[in-house]
């Protein structure tokens, strides 16, 4: 599941074939397309207003300093999810990633989260790092139930710090994974739980 393996086709539960590869400058107005496409509701719990040009260019400015490693998943020529691997290149959290994950309504729970979020995590452990942790707010089921199934724990509770849609304050949830103990136990669960792979 590392880079080498990548672009390499997965298969969903209901039999589309879609590929999971590294995102490419000409992938910019497909990601922000893809983006426009999300309803409000689930663009509310992204950090960044993921819909501008100037969002996309300045990500591609980070993709290009290998600040996000971005992966992409690909239904024909359409992005469908985009998950991406943020570290910091310098300091004291050197050896810490965040994963930020988003799919498309069309494709969820057909186990296109799940194969993302376990590629994004044998990508972070194959560049050395030691712990990854995901920030959600407190109903983000999907989510929650995505990382704790690759073994990430609750690690910290940021009391009324996100605002969601209605206005209403919400925890923020910080899972995290310290992938250098649990990575052996992680892929035995993704043998059961992510899609066939294909050619
Ligand atoms: C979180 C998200 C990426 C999951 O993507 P997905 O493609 O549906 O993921 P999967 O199909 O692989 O599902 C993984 C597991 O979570 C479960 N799951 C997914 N959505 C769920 C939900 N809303 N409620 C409960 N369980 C859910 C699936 O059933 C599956 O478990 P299973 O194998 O036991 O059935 C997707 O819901 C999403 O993009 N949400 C909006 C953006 C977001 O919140 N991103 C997180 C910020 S890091």
């Amino acid at each position: 599941m590392g880079l080498n393996t990548l672009p390499r086709t997965i298969t969903l539960h209901d039999g589309r074939n879609l590929e999971l590869r590294l995102l490419e400058v000409a992938d910019c107005l497909g990601l922000v397309e893809f983006y426009r496409t999300l309803p409000e509701q689930d663009r509310q719990v992204l950090k960044d207003d993921v819909t501008t040009k100037e969002w996309a260019d300045r990500f591609l400015r980070k993709v290009a300093t290998k600040e996000v490693l971005c992966l992409v998943a690909m239904d024909g020529d359409k992005v469908v999810g985009e998950g991406s691997l943020y570290r910091s290149m310098y300091g004291w959290t050197k050896h810490v990633g965040e994963i930020r994950l988003t799919t498309a309504r069309s494709h969820r729970r057909q186990g296109l989260g799940l194969a993302m979020a376990s590629t994004l995590v044998k990508l972070a452990t194959d560049l050395g790092i030691e712990k990854i942790i995901v920030s959600m707010v407190e109903n983000q089921l999907g989510t929650r139930h995505t990382f704790e199934k690759l073994g990430f724990q609750k690690e910290a509770v940021l009391p009324r710090h996100v605002k969601d849609i209605s206005g209403i304050k919400r925890d923020l949830i910080i899972m995290a994974n310290d992938v250098s103990q649990i990575w052996a136990a992680m892929e035995a669960m993704v043998q059961d739980y992510s899609p066939h792979q294909g050619e």
